[in-house]
């Protein structure tokens, strides 16, 4: 359990001037700690070491990732359950939001690069299938008409996601051309090839793919390796230890204790169970399944792309080795649970409040996913790859893969606004992977006081708002749909 504080802790007004653009937040005026310990050895915590490793500012401070899994046991790493890995991940520049979309753009020049065995989309980490982006039509709206991002429906998305994509293609005629609008159900079924889709308007980018995200995810912890100035420690982290407002380390589950004069918290959907992220960021479980193909169906389905459907979630990558991915992009499960371990004192929650947390197959092997969302995936086969005997063929496996969602779809990247000496990267909200190459040396900007210009407000500590419901206009299926509930229909 965490110590009571004598005190509420005080606000740091420091911290919270940190996330202003203003030129006195420049990097030479960044005193970097003697210590850092991350948290997480998923792409946030793994691309973040991999900056730090590699900055003159931090030579001479010491780096230490700590993990639940082993990640310098080559069996034991990635952790199964993590967000960061398994088979694939959308690698896309398509967003409706501009900033992403150009960030996007940064990391696909990354995943692109194949001609030595140790480029990042070289070994068969990346593939450029291209992405099919569909929806139905929504309201219609005035051209030019400003759509809160709240009220974007999956329509709005699509269209806003293509002017982003031109725009950013503008001055590259070979990217541009790979944009083509899809006006009817007809050019949609044509480029999908697969006898599927009745979406009614999308566009196909030819520049965008997929990613093999274990894959993927071992060659950023080579690069790690290979810097080597990076420590890597098996251990679960039980608590952050602090002095007052300050924090000073954490303590593993076996009683061993990492000091470190900065902590970087980058624990995934599982943050919250260390320190208070009420009105930030929640863990919703989200569902997925995978179909075993023939070689006949696998060789039918080859230049298939990536199918993402705006208006319900759903999505399709494109199989390889025979197997068959469909997931969706919804608003999620909750699992209201009281963790085992211990979250920071805050002001605006006391610490024994149930928080939704990750329930993986890891803690429980019996773990199966809901019927509602089986029905889901099933509905998305039906629609987008509807080869006979397919839509009923069990899936040979399906998840539970837990987002750190965020009110906005916006990432949490910014400095603790109460405790000095923490650091929090996480609020992944379900689209952190495709930034993989470029991700840590943004969130380095960040821990440097020097976050860029455009995130500064999207990734700052939010005025707290109750409820985190996710309406960034991707989302699928029902807000607020509790997992122990769903679970029980299916019995
Ligand atoms: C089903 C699914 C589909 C997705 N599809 C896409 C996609 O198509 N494109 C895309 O760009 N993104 C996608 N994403 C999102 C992307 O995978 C995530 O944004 C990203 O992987 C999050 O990385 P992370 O480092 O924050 O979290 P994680 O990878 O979950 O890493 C967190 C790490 O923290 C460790 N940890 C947790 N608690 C503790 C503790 N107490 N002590 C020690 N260690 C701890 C865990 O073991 C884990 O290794 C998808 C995510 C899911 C779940
Ligand atoms: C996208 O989803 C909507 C709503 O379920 C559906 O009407 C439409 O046909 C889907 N489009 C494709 C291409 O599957």
């Amino acid at each position: 359990m965490a110590p009571a504080l004598p005190s509420p802790p005080p606000l740091f007004t420091s911290t919270s001037q940190q996330d202003q653009p203003s030129s006195s937040s420049s990097p030479e005026q960044f005193s970097p700690p003697s210590s850092i310990l991350i948290v997480g050895s998923g792409i946030f915590g793994l691309s973040t070491a991999w900056a730090l490793a590699r900055r003159d500012a931090f030579t001479q401070c010491t780096i230490t990732v700590v993990d639940r899994c082993d990640p310098s046991n080559p069996d034991a790493f990635p952790a199964p359950d993590a967000a960061s890995v398994d088979t694939s991940r959308i690698v896309r520049a398509d967003y409706a939001d501009k900033a992403y979309a150009a960030l996007g753009a940064e990391a696909q020049v990354q995943w692109r690069k194949q001609a030595q065995p140790t480029d990042l989309g070289a070994e068969g980490r990346y593939h450029e299938s291209g992405l099919l982006l569909v929806a139905d039509s929504g309201p219609v709206r005035v051209p030019g008409e400003i759509v809160a991002k709240s009220d974007m429906t999956g329509m709005d998305y699509v269209r806003l996601s293509w002017a982003n994509v031109l725009s950013l293609a503008s001055d590259n005629p070979e990217l541009a051309s790979s944009i083509r609008e899809l006006p009817d159900v007809a050019a949609i079924r044509e480029r999908l090839g697969t006898g599927g889709s009745s979406g009614s308007w999308g566009y196909i980018n030819e520049g965008s793919g997929w990613a093999d995200a274990a894959a993927s995810t071992k060659w950023l912890f080579d690069r790690v390796n290979e810097a080597g100035r990076v420590t890597f420690v098996s251990g679960t982290v039980s608590s952050l230890e602090h002095r007052g407002p300050t924090v000073t380390g954490a303590k593993l589950t076996d009683g061993r204790v990492l000091s470190a004069e900065l902590v970087v918290l980058a624990a995934g959907a599982w943050t919250g169970g260390l320190v208070d992220l009420s009105g930030q960021a929640t863990a919703t479980g989200q569902v997925l399944g995978y179909l075993d193909l023939t070689e006949a169906e696998q060789e039918q389905l080859n230049d298939m792309p990536v199918v993402l459907n705006l208006t319900n979630g759903l999505f399709i990558i494109p199989p390889r080795n025979r197997v068959l991915k469909v997931a969706r992009h919804a608003y999620g499960y909750l699992n209201p649970t009281l963790p085992e371990t211990a979250r920071l004192p805050s002001t605006s929650s006391p610490a024994d409040q149930p928080i939704s947390y990750p329930l993986t197959q890891l803690s429980d092997p019996s773990l199966s996913i809901p019927q509602e969302g089986v029905d889901d995936l099933r509905r998305a086969l039906k629609q987008m790859v509807p080869l006979p005997g397919l839509v009923d063929r069990p899936f040979s496996k399906t998840r539970l893969c837990w987002y750190s969602d965020t009110p906005t779809g916006d990432f949490l990247i910014t400095y603790h606004p109460q405790y000095k000496g923490l650091f929090v990267a996480t609020g992944d909200s379900g689209h952190g992977f495709k930034f993989m190459p470029v991700l840590g040396e943004k969130i380095a900007d960040c821990i440097m006081h020097n976050c860029p210009l455009e995130f500064v407000g999207k990734w700052s500590w939010k005025p707290d708002a109750n409820v985190v419901i996710t309406e960034d206009g991707s989302r699928g299926g029902k807000p607020g749909l509790l997992l122990a509930n769903e679970l029980g229909r299916t019995n």
